[in-house]
């Protein structure tokens, strides 16, 4: 059902209150001083102008942190420990990448903080550093694959070279892919209230709670009665998120040094210091007989990773998981550069992999003459071949088809510059798009109570994506009540387990542990009913019974009701509680590959002269699952198809190689789109109902908004101008 987010009014209306505007007593603001020397060691912290500034009480440094337990030992990126050294603010003397904080100056305003900011004098002895990927990526080494999730390439079938260099028709593409940095709106901070008994109260803007406390109280030594971390407002994250951020780790640490309140908030400069998508560079090979059917697939990736950490993400599996080629060989490593550790970004590895081989596929369509749906047709997996498996559900052939039908596709002219309206040239693209369905565990607890409201608790996040609309309505659909009878809590540690909000696992996971417990809350008020004296319940089954209105009815007989607060009173109760702990049916799903798919047919409008892109129309048909909420999945979607546009026309992070610095660090220079940029999007849910991937039938709508739009953009661009362009962002320098 499509349904308004319930918090959208408190959020317009700046009610809501994200982690850096809850008020405490006494606060004291901490700024982050950062270092512009990419790799280096610090011999000297002069701090002594910045304690002078009058309201500053303190600036914290390697030299006089408090003590800290081993990161290394606790961090915990997502549900695994990671591959390496996650970075630890204020630890050493030692500088790994530019932007790295060397102190934290603590005043009583944000104002003087700021200002004395400014003043600490931080000598920092540079090192040689590199930064530049495409200069060592041919050294580069495989991954330590130890973090869950991910997945090494699968092994090759067949020999995908010979079979190359013997296939009529080759493509053969290079690709690169700059750095993104995460923006969204809120910017990383938290707010640590230390109450009383020494007890902290973190506001904190993370993807999970239960993660950042965990963390915070296995790093500072606390027990973990003395922490809660609370998220209820997430101004967006797109991944950001998943990992506590040093903002955190900071304002805990300045909060238990100086036994006061801190809140820590970075600079929209600063959002560029802590973590991006990685820089990549790829390289497809497809071998094809003439009728389209593909022969050889190689498809290779080298993802740049920090000297600390190697962080994966899967990027080239998809390729061979899309498309049935007799032969395939996947590779995929990593180049160490002096940048802070890359993070997850909407759909990562997808992003860039998927890119790839959409591009690579359009370009053997061109050589082909063929039509670019046809192609993928052609060789269409209804099998995942990666690993032997059969999908859960994969209505990708019924995406391209309605997507193409609203799109108007079959009018298309095959030539490239064949369409042109004034001074523009008009251009036609497609792509695919995927990205798997993920199942985590959670716990949610439910109360029913005596003035019929229904309490339903867990500590799932938010992170903008309607949470808690959604599970407001999975939970009053079960159990038959009005939305306004039923309260979701989510953001609070102390709340039931759950996961962070991440892999768009949100639904999945959350939703059918909602649905779970709202299940169990049934069953005991059919048992609790049957019990009843002369019950007309008596002898029926539980499936017998059906809930409606607030109210449990006879399904064969549907005048025999009771209301549930009656059943209460009857039994003397004042509240009902369950408790459900959803754990994903992995037996029956290790039999299976659970996907989500896309097809995304694009519009573009290019001036040649100025080499500038208009993606005037975009139809992206999804199908991933039973849609929960028509609304905010749609709007998910939505806001994929824009970050798609601005990856393919404006986004990128540039470092200056010399400075071992990424450069554009604000919205003047890092771009990305605006409401004039964004023209036609028409979102299209497709029929899936996945028991497999979860009890709802739900699979998830987060990521894969994004996958395959910046190939659609590309080979509509190719369509329109003839040229291919093998790099994002297409600018107009590549365009003209
Ligand atoms: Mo997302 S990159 O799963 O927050």
């Amino acid at each position: 059902m499509p349904l308004p987010r319930l918090d959208g009014p408190a959020k317009v209306t700046g009610r809501a209150r994200y982690a850096a505007e809850h008020p405490a007593g006494d606060l004291l603001y901490g700024v982050i001083v950062d270092t512009p020397v990419a790799r280096g060691r610090i011999e000297r912290i002069d701090v002594r102008r910045a304690m002078a500034v009058p309201g500053v009480v303190e600036v914290i440094t390697h030299e006089n942190r408090p003590r800290m337990r081993s990161l290394d030992l606790f961090y915990k990126d997502m549900t695994a420990p990671v591959t390496g050294s996650p970075f630890k603010p204020l630890h050493d003397d030692q500088v790994h990448c530019s932007g790295q904080p060397v102190a934290l100056v603590v005043a009583t305003s944000f104002e003087a903080a700021r200002h004395a900011a400014t003043l600490v004098e931080a000598q920092v002895a540079a090192e040689p550093h590199q930064t530049d990927l495409m200069a060592v990526r041919g050294e580069a080494r495989e991954p330590s694959p130890l973090r869950a999730g991910f997945k090494p390439p699968p092994k090759p079938r067949g020999d995908a070279e010979a079979a190359y260099a013997q296939a009529p028709v080759q493509v053969d593409a290079e690709f690169h892919h700059g750095a993104e940095h995460h923006n969204p709106m809120e910017l990383h901070g938290s707010t640590v209230i230390y109450g009383r008994n020494r007890h902290l109260t973190v506001h904190d803007k993370t993807q999970g709670s239960q993660n950042v406390r965990w963390v915070l109280s296995r790093v500072f030594g606390l027990p973990k009665s003395r922490v809660t971390v609370k998220n209820e407002f997430v101004g967006g994250a797109f991944g950001s998120g998943l990992r506590p951020q040093p903002t955190v780790l900071l304002a805990t640490m300045a909060a238990l040094k100086l036994e006061r309140s801190v809140r820590v908030v970075l600079t929209r400069q600063q959002m560029f210091n802590f973590g991006h998508r990685p820089e990549s560079w790829q390289r497809v090979k497809l071998g094809a007989a003439p009728d389209g059917q593909l022969l050889a697939l190689t498809h290779d990736a080298v993802g740049a990773t920090s000297r600390k950490e190697d962080y994966v993400e899967v990027v080239v599996n998809w390729s061979s998981q899309l498309y049935r080629s007799e032969a395939a060989r996947l590779g995929y490593q990593l180049s160490e550069l002096d940048h802070y550790s890359p993070m997850d970004m909407r759909a990562p590895g997808a992003a860039h992999g998927v890119h790839a081989i959409e591009v690579a596929m359009d370009e053997l369509a061109h050589r082909l003459q063929m039509d670019p749906v046809a192609l993928r047709l052609k060789n269409y997996a209804d099998h995942d071949y990666n690993e032997d498996l059969p999908f859960s559900s994969k209505e990708l052939r019924a995406c391209y088809q309605q997507a193409a039908e609203r799109f108007g596709w079959e009018g298309r002219p095959p030539a490239p510059r064949s369409m042109r309206q004034g001074r523009e040239l008009v251009g036609w693209g497609m792509a695919s798009g995927t990205w798997d369905a993920m199942q985590m565990f959670a716990r949610v607890h439910a109360l029913l109570r005596a003035d019929g409201k229904l309490v339903l608790r867990t500590a799932a996040s938010d992170i903008g994506t309607g949470t808690l609309t959604v599970m407001t309505q999975i939970g009053a659909a079960a159990m038959g009540m009005a939305m306004e009878d039923v309260r979701f809590e989510l953001g609070d540690s102390n709340l039931p387990v759950a996961p962070i909000e991440g892999g768009s696992s949100h639904v999945a996971t959350i939703g059918s542990a909602v649905q779970g417990v709202c299940e169990r809350l049934q069953h005991k008020l059919w048992e609790l009913a049957r019990k009843q004296p002369q019950s007309p319940f008596a002898t029926c089954r539980f499936h017998d019974v059906g809930f409606a209105q607030g109210f449990m009815f006879l399904r064969f007989e549907r005048d025999v009701t009771v209301r549930l607060t009656d059943i209460l009173a009857a039994a003397g109760l004042k509240e009902l509680e369950e408790k459900y702990l959803m754990l994903p049916a992995v037996l029956k799903q290790k039999k299976y590959t659970r996907a989500v798919h896309s097809a995304v047919f694009c519009e573009v409008k290019v001036d040649e002269d100025f080499g500038t892109v208009r993606v005037t129309r975009i139809v992206s048909a999804i199908a991933a699952g039973r849609i929960m909420n028509r609304q905010t999945a749609r709007s998910q979607i939505i806001g994929g198809v824009v970050w798609g546009i601005s990856q393919a026309l404006h986004e990128e992070t540039q470092a200056d190689h010399r400075l071992g610095r990424f450069m554009n660090r604000d919205f003047a220079q890092y771009h990305v789109p605006v409401n004039a940029d964004i023209h036609d999007i028409d979102v299209i849910f497709v029929e899936e109902n996945d028991r497999i991937a979860s009890r709802l039938g739900a699979k998830g709508v987060g990521e894969i908004g994004l996958v395959g739009v910046a190939a659609a953009v590309c080979n509509a661009i190719h369509h329109a101008t003839g040229r291919r362009i093998y790099s994002l962002p297409m600018t107009p320098d590549k365009v003209m």
